[in-house]
């Protein structure tokens, strides 16, 4: 989709999308006024609520359509708002079947927020509402879905900061379509010799970007019985994809995905409703290659290391039994309480080894880590917890300004021996009270044992990173979480 800036409204675009702000008065077009009038006298139309999306009747415009959005108080929005508005208008566009549209919501706002971060989110929000996932779809339903060609900015005020944002926002945006192409595909693609291949291409992208995996026979000699012990009962090997980006000097910032291509719960199978998208549990490691990929066409002026595990949870003859007892990267043995709590278990030897040889300063685990977090928080935002607040508090602000939230999670000192063993160092699964309580908390509790160096916070994206409904700039399906938070936090936005 290309993206343009003109000063006036761009009478090429098939649609014109009019922002009607609470305190709209007057249109300049007497045709476009009158109505506007009519829509708010016959309320078919409210410029009080925020989204409202209301098609004109063809009035000799030369625009096939022309939209009225709703946008609210101009003193209450926000650029997360401007982002749902330009996503709804993507959305209303798509749906008339038009290949672009016009639109002066940018301007309407421009004294509001700084032109290059208003730009930042607007491609953001036009790139990842002109998303879907067609991969599968026969020519004939293909045909059905319109996706945008163009959209033309109208804009007024200062041209080069707003092109810049737009710039980085068109980055963020495809990295996060990158990561939702690679989490909404098949589990029986999107295995960890697929992931390996395409981490490779990114590699290849850029001459900052090289990278290492670490096979089974390595891993094997490493002491890495924690991640190996899931992928047992898989087919496919195991991998350890470590990326290294080096923008800048200094200790790098870690990032470590879980990437379980297929989660079937193993031994402790999961049932039919749980089972069904757990081609997505490996969609924090999809988020910190998109994160990668991102920051070296961002040229983000940091060292980070990407940290892949990629793992199947399967059953078989070969799988790992509920009861067993496995021993990690850093020496700590694991007794196998439920061998669906298997994320941690991929996360541990990953951390500890990323902490061990490449002494990061800070180290941020994404992970689609427990059922807990979807039930306390949605899909709306992701939950954050450690022990390190000025990070937390880093990746909060990061996810405010994002749009890709972050909630905190109390780690309190109470949790902190409930993942403890009898009769081995730890359990996987919580040893206190009836073993559910907290499960986002004491995941993180386990995770928390596998860093001695680093400052770490751990995000648990199960919620947001999957949603089984629309929004506003993003669909039902994958939504490339992690990313964005994430390159709010490198930018240091
Ligand atoms: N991959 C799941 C967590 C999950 C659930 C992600 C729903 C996305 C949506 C994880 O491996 C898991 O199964 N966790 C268990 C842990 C429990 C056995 C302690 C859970 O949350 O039920
Ligand atoms: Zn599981
Ligand atoms: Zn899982």
């Amino acid at each position: 989709m290309k993206i343009t800036t003109t000063a006036g409204l761009d009478q090429k675009a098939d649609v014109l999308v009019l922002g009607i702000l609470d305190e709209t008065k007057t249109l300049k077009n007497s045709v476009l006024q009158k109505d506007l009038e009519d829509a708010l006298k016959e309320k078919v139309l409210h410029k009080e609520k925020f989204g409202e999306v209301f098609v004109t009747k063809n009035n000799g415009l030369p625009y096939h359509n022309v939209v009225f959005l709703a946008l609210g108080k101009k003193k209450e929005l926000t650029l997360e708002k401007v982002r749902r508005a330009l996503g709804k208008a993507v959305k209303a566009v798509r749906t008339l079947r038009q290949p672009s549209f016009t639109t002066d919501i940018l301007d309407l706002v421009k004294d509001q927020f700084d032109a290059e971060q208003l730009g930042t989110a607007a491609a953001e929000s036009l790139l990842l509402a002109n998303y879907s996932f067609i991969k599968y779809l026969s020519e004939e339903r293909k045909e059905k879905i319109t996706l945008l060609e163009m959209v033309s900015l109208q804009w007024s005020g200062n041209v080069a900061a707003l092109g810049s944002g737009l710039k980085i926002g068109r980055v963020i945006g495809e990295s996060s379509n990158f990561v939702r192409d690679l989490v909404n595909d098949s589990a029986s693609v999107v295995n960890s010799v697929y992931m390996e291949k395409i981490a490779k291409q990114v590699a290849a992208s850029s001459p900052k970007i090289s990278m290492k995996v670490l096979g089974e026979a390595e891993m094997k000699k490493l002491g890495m019985g924690s991640l190996l012990g899931v992928n047992l009962g898989s087919a496919n090997p195991p991998k350890l994809i470590l990326l290294e980006y080096k923008g800048g000097s200094g200790k790098p910032v870690a990032l470590v995905g879980k990437g379980i291509t297929f989660d079937s719960g193993g031994y402790n199978l999961k049932p039919t409703k749980y089972i069904e998208d757990m081609k997505t549990d490996m969609a924090g490691s999809a988020a910190v290659l998109g994160t990668i990929k991102a920051a070296a066409q961002l040229g983000i002026k940091k060292n980070i290391l990407g940290v892949m595990p990629m793992c199947e949870n399967m059953v078989s003859s070969h799988a790992q039994r509920p009861g067993d007892i496995v021993k990690a990267y850093n020496g700590k043995t694991i007794e196998i309480g439920n061998t669906d709590a298997e994320g941690r278990l991929v996360l541990a030897d990953a951390m500890a080894y990323a902490d061990d040889k490449y002494n990061p300063e800070y180290m941020v685990t994404l992970a689609t880590l427990t059922g807990a977090c979807v039930v306390a928080l949605g899909y709306y935002a992701a939950a954050v917890m450690g022990k390190d607040d000025r990070l937390i508090s880093s990746l909060k602000e990061a996810g405010m300004n994002s749009g890709d939230r972050v909630w905190e999670l109390p780690f309190y000192d109470e949790y902190q021996d409930w993942m403890n063993g009898s009769i081995s160092d730890l359990n996987n699964i919580s040893q206190k009270g009836k073993g559910y309580e907290a499960g986002s908390v004491t995941a993180g509790v386990f995770l928390s044992k596998f860093v001695e160096k680093a400052k770490w916070a751990h995000l648990d994206i199960a919620g947001s990173a999957y949603w089984c409904v629309d929004g506003d700039y993003l669909c039902k399906g994958a939504t490339g979480s992690g990313v964005r938070v994430l390159l709010y936090y490198l930018m240091g936005k």
